[in-house]
């Protein structure tokens, strides 16, 4: 075991001291020690020391040649691949399905010839065999390590020079040059350092798999984001068999970029048309509800909103809502009140985006109205509309983003008229072909439209 002197730090002010305190005596702050090496033996760096500083139209540009995974969900959530030397931090709540997509990402890989290696501190070898064997990943190129120690991993990694490496998870491997337990934030942020140094080194990409906290960040430590080249974020509904995959970090790529996944029997399928996956339990001519192509990325899917508003027991009406903001429904039912001077906002209501589906951009806001009203006067939106636009508070219609890209994917599933924003009707005129645009500047113009 080397000897390194390590000492514990203030993550919130820097404070040094030599051993753990539960406050900072500089900055008062409570639980923020974490354990440092006091003297890194090396430090990551990008270039080689001794050269010069360059003007930046000589630096040379290497075409950065990627691994592609043939899983295109992925790929596309990677920029186009994975991209040598980078190290990939792969955050989500525990079971949502982070072991099984990365297994079967490294199958891919390895049935195309690359040798890789997958290692694991959580489970057993046998338990990672049996999860190969339903997700049928079991080529002989895909290797596998049980392992926690960084040291040990990093030794194999010089025998097997794996074309991709996953470590799972970040929070279980430890380095033998710090006392504190795995998982702690000294031991999380000094191995993830360890990791990008090694990728950058040997050129091998990495995934690291990093659990969620309550709060939802991932590892705990913010600062494993900063020090990774891209972080991937695994969403999804235990409820529910889709899983989301969203890179909010990428220095290879666009974030934002999403992939949708369905957890099946065998493993994670891609779904290529998310479109049609969350649109296939719809019910058709019923009351309170209604379809709106939402954003993900630079991908337009469309979603189903179901509204439902009911007489109020008694006391402060309740406002139930899954998949859209609490709040923004709040908003919305006051300008309809304020609009149609009716006593909507007496009633229970409830709004639920089917499939369990997140959204938060306002561009829904016109659709979340359109179901409440749809459910309140007891008559069901038009099958064939779709609606769009975010509503101000005076009531007027707002511009949403990318609104071409929706329009086209809703004509694509056999939608043929959309509700929209007066102020955007007019540059889309090529789509009317397929498309009846109807355009409103106002929400008490909605009604007449609707139904
Ligand atoms: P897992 O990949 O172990 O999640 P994580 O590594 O993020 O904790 O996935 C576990 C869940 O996925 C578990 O509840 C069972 C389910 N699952 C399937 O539905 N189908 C499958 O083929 C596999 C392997 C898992
Ligand atoms: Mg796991």
């Amino acid at each position: 075991m080397k000897q390194t002197k390590t000492a514990f730090f203030c993550q919130s002010c820097g404070y040094q001291s030599t051993k753990w305190l539960g406050k900072c005596p500089s900055c008062s702050e409570w639980n923020q020690f974490a354990e440092e090496k006091i003297s890194p033996e090396e430090k990551a760096t990008l270039a080689p020391f001794g050269v010069p500083p360059l003007p930046i139209h000589d630096i040379p540009i290497e075409e950065t040649e990627r691994i592609k995974t043939g899983m295109e969900e992925i790929d596309r959530v990677l920029g186009g691949g994975i991209v040598h030397g980078s190290v990939i931090l792969v955050g989500g709540e525990p079971g949502i399905g982070k072991s099984t997509l990365l297994l079967q990402v490294l199958q891919k890989l390895a049935v195309q010839g690359n040798k890789v290696l997958y290692v694991s501190g959580e489970e057993s070898a046998k338990q990672i065999r049996l999860r190969g064997q339903r997700v049928s990943a079991l080529s002989e190129n895909l290797l596998v390590l049980t392992e926690i120690s960084i040291e040990k991993i990093t030794d194999h990694l010089k025998d097997v020079r794996p074309a991709v490496l996953v470590v799972d998870s970040i929070q279980t491997t430890y380095s033998d040059t710090l006392f504190s337990a795995p998982g702690s934030v000294g031991q999380v942020r000094d191995g993830a350092q360890q990791f990008v140094l090694l990728a950058k080194k040997t050129g091998i990409p990495i995934f690291l798999v990093g659990h969620v906290t309550k709060d939802g960040a991932i590892a705990g430590p913010k600062i494993l984001e900063h020090m990774v080249d891209t972080v991937l974020y695994f969403e999804g509904d235990s409820g529910h068999s889709y899983r989301i995959i969203r890179a909010i970090k990428n220095r290879y790529g666009p974030t934002n970029e999403v992939g949708v996944f369905e957890m099946a029997h065998e493993g994670l399928k891609e779904v290529t048309n998310p479109s049609s996956f969350f649109l296939t339990e719809r019910p058709n001519e019923t009351v309170g509800s209604v379809v709106v192509p939402t954003m993900e990325g630079t991908r337009p899917i469309l979603i189903e909103i179901q509204g439902l508003v009911g007489t109020s027991g008694f006391g402060a009406p309740r406002r139930t809502t899954m998949g859209v903001d609490h709040n923004r429904v709040s908003l919305l039912v006051a300008v309809m009140d304020k609009i149609w001077k009716g006593n909507i906002g007496n009633h229970d209501i409830f709004i639920n985006v089917t499939g369990g589906i997140k959204i938060g951009e306002p561009a829904v806001d016109l659709g979340i109205v359109s179901a409440i009203m749809s459910s309140f006067m007891n008559r069901p939106i038009n099958p064939q509309t779709i609606v769009l636009g975010e509503v101000g508070l005076t009531g007027e219609i707002r511009r949403v983003s990318q609104i071409q890209e929706r329009v086209k994917e809703a004509a694509r599933m056999g939608f043929n008229r959309c509700i929209m924003p007066k102020v955007q009707a007019d540059n889309l005129s090529s789509f009317t072909k397929k498309m009846t645009l109807i355009s409103i500047n106002d929400l008490k113009d909605l009604l007449e439209h609707l139904f």
